[in-house]
């Protein structure tokens, strides 16, 4: 077993072949660390569910509604098809979100498989959205 930066190699040579039978792919860990998130975690609140969690950084806020069993609309979980549209108040990461206009972004639309936290955060949620008979894209 070779150790090579973030990639352990297991060789068993077999016969005069070389190459590795299985390789596996990790971060190294420091002795002693405590399991658990390495990203940082922040406040979520679900308003129209009435549910606060601890979303780590690199956990999508779609992902963590899953988790806590909040059932939401969803389709491509890619930030292309606007099925998980909602509004969120506090600061968001939502790179991928190019389904939605300049005009959305501004009015706090986000798209909840794209989106990640970076601070406390409240999600008004697309149901909501629905039973006021708001449209897409409007305030
Ligand atoms: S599920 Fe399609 S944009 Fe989020």
């Amino acid at each position: 077993m070779a150790r090579q930066g973030f990639c352990t190699v297991a060789q068993k040579p077999t016969g005069g072949n070389a190459l590795p039978q299985w390789e596996v792919f990790k971060p190294p860990q420091q002795p002693g660390a405590a399991p658990g998130p390495r990203a940082p975690l922040h406040t979520v609140t679900f308003a129209h569910q009435g549910l606060t969690l601890q979303v780590a950084e690199d956990e999508s806020l779609l992902d963590a509604a899953e988790r806590a069993g909040i059932p939401l609309p969803f389709s491509c979980r890619s930030g292309i098809c606007t099925s998980c549209m909602a509004k969120v108040q506090g600061p968001v990461e939502q790179d991928r979100a190019h389904a939605l206009s300049l005009k959305e972004l501004e009015l706090g639309w986000t798209l909840l498989c794209v989106a990640f936290p970076r601070g406390p955060i409240t999600v008004a949620t697309a149901r909501t959205r629905f039973r006021h008979g708001q449209r897409l894209g409007q305030d």
